[in-house]
């Protein structure tokens, strides 16, 4: 067994603590509490900089919560950036001082803290070439990209469409398709043109004016981070035996099972009718529909961070709050108006 190289004893930390679901802010509180206790194979990361995902907003509604293997009061967040103050026995590959970044899993959470307790497995060294702003943005969003792309066998002169190319999981799935040698089409909106095109689209199309399904044929790959309509239209554009990988049709329930989260019954009755009319729609189009849910994985975040290190992988940051701002950050990702990834960064 491998000792432990750290003090194990809990440290007191702040985290931005949910009470209840709900929709406004009010719900949240600052507080001081106990840092997570720390296992064998965990790590305890002294959180820098933590990412706003779309996911947060909803989780903090209570949208996911029939999935959550937890209830409120719970800690929200997912993607980080910070350093390793403590590891548990038998891990072996993180150190204390290591600067790392990590997903922390819908099945855990609690970026929006000080201090947040992680499987090893999770957590990886962040790339040298990004910023710990930077690089807090790419977890989630990177490992999906990932997925989606190996789903599609995405490679030398594949035929790739992504929906919201400009967004925060299609921005890194472009770039990543890009760096394979795929011809990259995206759907953009109209001011996002020139910034599709200057992270590796070579066919930008403009969603509030054009239908991608009139400018795009015969792709090899179509990865929907829309959903509804655009998915719908997306099995136009498929070619037979090209596969149309989807954020937005949930997984089965094996999958969310092995993520670590909770496939209660009536969910398991409901996902047949919930996912029927998008497998019929790959089934007309003689293509093959892969739901990708976000899954925690070390592995892939050392993918991403090669992928980082070899090209530059362009991150684009809306703004940066104080940690403690984590409302006011919320109230902005709500607006709409961000182009970029939110970030809230300790002081
Ligand atoms: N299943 C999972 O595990 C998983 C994981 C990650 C994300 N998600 C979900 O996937 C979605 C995208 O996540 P994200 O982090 O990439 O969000 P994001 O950063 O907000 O990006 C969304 C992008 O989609 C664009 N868009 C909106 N309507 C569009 C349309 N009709 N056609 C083309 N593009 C359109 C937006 O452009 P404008 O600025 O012009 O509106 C924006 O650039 C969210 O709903 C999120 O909750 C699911």
């Amino acid at each position: 067994m491998v000792e432990p190289e750290h003090d194990l004893t809990e440290p007191a930390m702040r985290a931005h603590v949910l009470r209840k679901y709900g929709k406004s802010n009010t719900v949240l509180a600052f507080e001081e509490r106990e840092s997570p206790t720390l296992g064998p194979g965990e790590v305890r990361v002294d959180v820098e900089v933590a990412a706003l995902n779309p996911v947060d907003l909803k989780t903090r509604e209570g949208e996911p919560k029939m999935l959550l293997p937890f209830a409120p009061p719970l800690v929200l967040g997912c993607d980080l950036a910070g350093k390793v103050i403590a590891i548990g026995s038998d891990v072996t590959t993180l150190r204390v001082g290591d600067s790392v970044y990590a997903y922390a899993g819908m099945d855990r959470m609690g970026a929006f803290a000080e201090h947040v307790v992680l499987p090893a497995d999770r957590v990886a060294r962040r790339p040298a070439a990004l910023s710990a702003e930077e690089a807090a943005c790419l977890p989630l969003p990177g490992l999906c990209a990932l997925a989606a792309l190996d789903a599609g066998k995405v490679d030398k002169g594949s035929r790739v469409l992504v929906h919201g190319g400009v967004g925060g999981v299609g921005g890194i799935a472009v770039q990543l398709a890009s760096q394979r040698g795929a011809e990259v089409f995206a759907t953009v909106g109209t001011s996002d043109l020139e910034r599709a095109r200057a992270i590796g689209v070579s066919q930008p199309i403009d969603y509030r004016t054009q239908r991608f399904d009139d400018a795009a044929r015969d792709m090899d790959f179509v990865f929907d981070t829309v959903g509804s309509d655009t998915l719908k239209r997306s099995w136009r554009v498929v070619k037979r035996g090209g596969v149309v990988a989807s954020l937005h049709v949930p997984p089965p329930a094996d999958q969310l099972v092995a993520a670590g989260l909770r496939a209660p019954w009536i969910l398991r009755l409901l996902l047949p009718l919930i996912t029927r009319g998008a497998y019929a729609g790959a089934a007309k189009a003689g293509a093959r529909l892969v739901p990708i849910l976000s899954v925690p994985s070390a592995a892939g975040l050392e993918r991403i961070a090669r992928a980082a290190e070899s090209t530059t992988l362009r991150i684009a940051i809306d703004k940066v709050f104080p940690f403690d701002a984590l409302g006011a950050a919320f109230d902005h990702l709500e607006s709409g108006k961000a182009r970029g990834r939110i970030v809230l960064k300790r002081g």
